[in-house]
């Protein structure tokens, strides 16, 4: 253990998806031996980490304006003699490691999401030279990571499978993350245990393409993410599962029944981009519109209130208004809970970078308002819709206002309830009473139990 002398500041800041924030819990938990601790602003730090996203061209921006804005912090530490680290990790490390040593000279470490396991010895390396790991080493990260880890709560990730290999002809994610790789089932379901006996209630299953899972099991046999839900669904304590993100390809029937398991919870986040065949076809997402409506037919049969999500890109390049009109009718058939939605952005390195066909960004901008009109009126209409309905709660954290808890419903909404802070951690039914556009609240159902509305 670090005596209380040699305690230093590390303060890491983490953009894109929850892979990432994954990945800065581990680095954290890979530092804290070291005397690191992670503290909330980056004042008086001792190293900085900046952990990055390159999926859109806004997110990429984003790591320089904070460099910038956070070297001065450097400067002034340097000048009573104190070396602040800076380190630029994540996926803009990955595709961009050098562009960031020339753009930003006062960086002392780009290293790639695969090789945070080896920060110890960067650390003292870079003490002395600047250092620069963006390998794909042959053996994994996970191999590598320390089994202890400080509890992430009542409702925790537990990362089962990285990289992708299905090559989306706008994605960086199979160049910044790397192939497919998954944990054996084992491995996952000590940890899954681990967590539950830390507290945590709520797992959920986390990779770049999570359904694409193929582990090798206890067994001898290769399990996918349906057998592993199975064998997670056994541990006792475990109350709630999810997993994210999928693809419609990998969609299997051996996964869909996983569906009816009573604590994977009714609500599944499954991109599709876009409602046009021929677009889809341009994406290299190899499914079709129809055929996602079929799988979403079929989780509806086996899980008779799941509700969904999705990831739509508009103005890929090619989108004519009838492509579009596609999508918005495919949004209309299916009825979403909750959906993310983006302006296409073209990625260097990526085959649709060199595409025919770009899309003037005021069509896009206009797409975009209209995709996003109609799905936010299905996330207020569905939010409205759970009025009345008593629901249980997460409550894993405080609300916004005083004396307020907030947590998720069984349909990944936020629901905020007037709570004794003593029900934090725990699920609690909640009676709905106000359904807002990104929202619900309610008030906790005390005394005899209500039933769920229909
Ligand atoms: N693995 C997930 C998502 C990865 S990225 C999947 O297969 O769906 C998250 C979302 O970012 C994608 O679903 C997509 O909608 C969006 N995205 C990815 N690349 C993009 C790009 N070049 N331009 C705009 N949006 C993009
Ligand atoms: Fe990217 Fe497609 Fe892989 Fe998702 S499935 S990470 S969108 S390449
Ligand atoms: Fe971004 Fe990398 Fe995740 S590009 S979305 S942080 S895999």
């Amino acid at each position: 253990m670090a005596t209380n002398a040699e305690k230093k500041k590390l303060y890491i800041k983490t953009w894109g998806c929850q892979m990432n924030v994954y990945d800065s819990h581990r680095m954290a938990d890979i530092l804290r031996p070291l005397g690191y601790e992670v503290a909330e602003e980056p004042d008086n730090a001792d190293m900085v980490i900046l952990n990055t996203c390159h999926i859109r061209e806004k997110a990429t921006d984003k790591v320089f304006s904070d460099l910038g804005r956070l070297r001065p912090i450097k400067d002034k530490s340097a000048k009573d003699g104190k070396k602040v680290l800076f380190a630029v990790a994540g996926c803009v490390a990955q595709a961009e490691g050098d562009f960031i040593l020339e753009r930003a000279p006062y960086v002392d470490m780009v290293f790639g999401p695969q090789t945070y396991h080896a920060l110890p010895e960067m650390i003292i390396k870079a003490t002395g030279e600047r250092v620069v790991n963006t390998d794909f080493p042959v053996d994994s990260k996970f191999d590598k990571l320390p089994s202890e880890h400080d509890s992430q709560g009542v409702a925790a990730y537990l990362s089962i499978q990285e990289g992708c290999d299905k090559f989306c002809t706008f994605c960086v994610v199979p160049y910044t993350r790397g192939a497919e790789y998954s944990r054996t089932a084992q491995e996952i379901i000590e940890e899954a245990k681990a967590m539950v006996d830390n507290g945590t209630k709520e797992i959920t299953l986390l990779g770049q393409n999570v359904n694409a899972f193929h582990g090798d099991g206890p067994d001898g046999s290769t399990w996918g993410l349906g057998k592993l839900i199975e064998a997670i669904h056994e541990i006792d304590g475990l109350e709630r599962i999810r997993y994210s993100t999928s693809h419609p390809r990998d969609m299997d029937d051996e996964l869909i029944e996983a569906h009816a398991l009573p604590k994977v919870m009714p609500f599944l986040h499954l991109p599709v981009q876009s409602g046009s065949d021929k677009i889809l076809e341009a994406m290299n997402r190899k499914h079709t519109s129809d055929h996602y409506r079929e799988i979403i037919a079929k989780l509806r049969k086996a899980r008779k209130d799941i509700v969904f999500s999705s990831d739509f890109i508009v103005a890929f390049p090619g989108e004519t208004e009838a492509d579009f009109e596609d999508t918005m009718q495919l949004v209309r058939d299916i009825d979403f809970a909750s959906c993310y939605s983006f302006k296409y952005s073209a990625r260097p390195g990526t085959p649709a970078a060199n595409m025919q066909g770009l899309i003037h960004d005021k069509i896009a901008t206009e797409r975009l308002a209209r995709l996003q009109a109609l799905l936010n009126d299905q996330q207020k209409a569905f939010n409205e819709n759970c009025i009345g309905m008593t629901l249980p709660v997460l409550l894993d954290r405080k609300g916004k206002r005083d004396g307020q808890l907030q947590g998720r419903s069984p349909f990944n909404q936020s629901v905020y309830v007037q709570a004794n802070e003593r029900l934090k951690d725990q699920i609690v039914d909640v009676k709905i009473t106000h359904g807002f556009d990104k929202s619900l609240s309610g008030e906790i159902v005390t005394g005899e139990t209500v039933l769920a509305a229909e």
